[in-house]
């Protein structure tokens, strides 16, 4: 007899915990982080303040704040044996891949994450990892341009200190052009947490039976890198540019309404509205163009939007533009190559994973993941020898 179960893959109709962190109305196309909507945290607040209100609860005050930022200024650098994890790696790796191998990796060199009953151990490795995935990140992309590590600079806010890391010989092109550091913090902003998506639903899972914060963000990584998920920002980019020109974009279309493929950085499970990130990125594309110069591909980018806002195919089902379909953009124009994008995904959804991981924890409820299946094989049958088999 089959277990009574409901068959929902995808967990599309499924909902596995009760959660206070971010609240998101697809229908009508809202997000908010602990009730504040994304919109006046991406107009008013910085990465680390969203960070500490994910983690907390409640925006810091002045003197929380200071003491957060003082904190995860602290914790930038890499354990210097990393480097040698890194080294390893051959020099065309994938970023996604050396940033999720090093995630883990930091197991190694934390240990004392395995006791995350304990509040004060459990902070200090959220900690860590938040102020680290900067590091890793610009370490991994240095490697990847056969270039010399630049080490965290304390007199650098978080963001700054980011792209800092990245480019440190290009800054006196426009890297320390306040209004690039701001795309990067709204983007950062954007970026942090978005309820049970497909990586943080990795992460809790992985906690669930009994893992650390940094294996458990690992698997997060690992489910961010594919296409469908994060990896859609560095798809977008790809499609922008096979598509290359305006005048191409009907017959692209005329391609996904066959089904040949997909509109990378549209649709979403949840949102059958405009993604509010996405309106908010749109905005931020023409404040970075103003300091770096037009992305011919933004054209093309527009084009497709307007195709997919009337066209039929795409109105039946809902499909909007998602977070994803803009960003890759910026990213281009902030001098990042494609295989960068997911990993500025990756870095600020850090914090959303760290609270999410927190949350699970400490969740009376949560037991081990392990779902029911509807079984579609064989029913009993006796074993053949050798001799009689065909
Ligand atoms: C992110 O979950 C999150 O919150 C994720 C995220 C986060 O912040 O964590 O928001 C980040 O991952 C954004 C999504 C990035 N992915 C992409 O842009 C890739 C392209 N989009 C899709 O593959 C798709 O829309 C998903 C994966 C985002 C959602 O998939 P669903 O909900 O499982 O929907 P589906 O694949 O069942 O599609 C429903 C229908 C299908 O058509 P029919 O079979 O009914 O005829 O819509 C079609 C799909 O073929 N469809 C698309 C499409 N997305 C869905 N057709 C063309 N282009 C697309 N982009």
């Amino acid at each position: 007899g089959q277990p009574l179960a409901t068959f929902d893959p995808g967990f599309v109709n499924t909902a596995v915990c009760h959660s206070s962190i971010t609240y998101i109305d697809g229908e009508a196309g809202v997000l908010e982080y602990r009730g504040y909507p994304i919109a006046d945290l991406a107009e008013h607040s910085t990465y680390l303040e969203v960070a500490y209100l994910l983690l907390h609860g409640e925006l810091p005050n002045a003197a929380q704040l200071a003491q957060w930022e003082l904190e995860v200024t602290e914790h930038r650098m890499l354990p210097d044996k990393l480097k040698t994890v890194l080294a390893g790696f051959p020099y065309d790796a994938h970023p996604m891949t050396i940033l999720m191998a090093s995630v883990a990796a930091f197991f190694s060199f934390y240990p004392d994450a395995q006791n995350f009953d304990d509040p004060d151990a459990r902070y200090l490795n959220i900690t860590r990892l938040i102020a680290k995935m900067p590091t890793l990140a610009a370490f991994a992309y240095r490697k990847g341009k056969a270039k010399p590590y630049i080490n965290p600079d304390d007199s650098y806010g978080y963001c700054h200190n980011f792209l800092q890391m990245l480019f440190k010989q290009n800054e006196r092109r426009y890297h320390a052009d306040p209004r690039l550091i701001r795309a990067m913090e709204v983007l950062f902003i954007l970026h942090a947490d978005h309820e049970q998506n497909c990586s943080t639903n990795a992460v809790r899972s992985v906690a669930s039976s009994g893992n650390d914060l940094f294996t458990s963000c690992s698997a997060g990584i690992g489910a961010l890198h594919g296409p469908l998920h994060g990896g859609a920002n560095e798809a977008v980019l790809k499609m922008l540019r096979e598509i290359g020109s305006v005048d191409r974009v009907p017959e692209f279309i005329e391609g996904v309404k066959a089904g040949k493929t997909r509109m990378m950085g549209f649709g979403h499970r949840v949102y059958k509205n405009y993604d509010p990130r996405a309106k908010i990125i749109k905005k931020s594309v023409e404040d970075v163009f103003e300091v770096t110069g037009v992305n011919p591909l933004l054209r093309v980018a527009l084009e497709l939007e307007k195709h997919g806002l009337e066209d039929d195919y795409f109105v039946s089902r809902r499909l909007y533009p998602n977070v994803d379909f803009y960003s890759g953009l910026i990213y281009e124009a902030l001098g990042f190559p494609p295989e960068m994008f997911t990993v500025l995904f990756a870095v600020p959804r850090t914090s959303g994973w760290a609270a999410q991981y927190q949350e699970f924890i400490t969740d009376s409820e949560q037991k081990i993941v392990r779902p029911k299946q509807i079984y579609t094989g064989y029913q009993t049958r006796s074993y053949v020898p050798m001799e009689a088999r065909d």
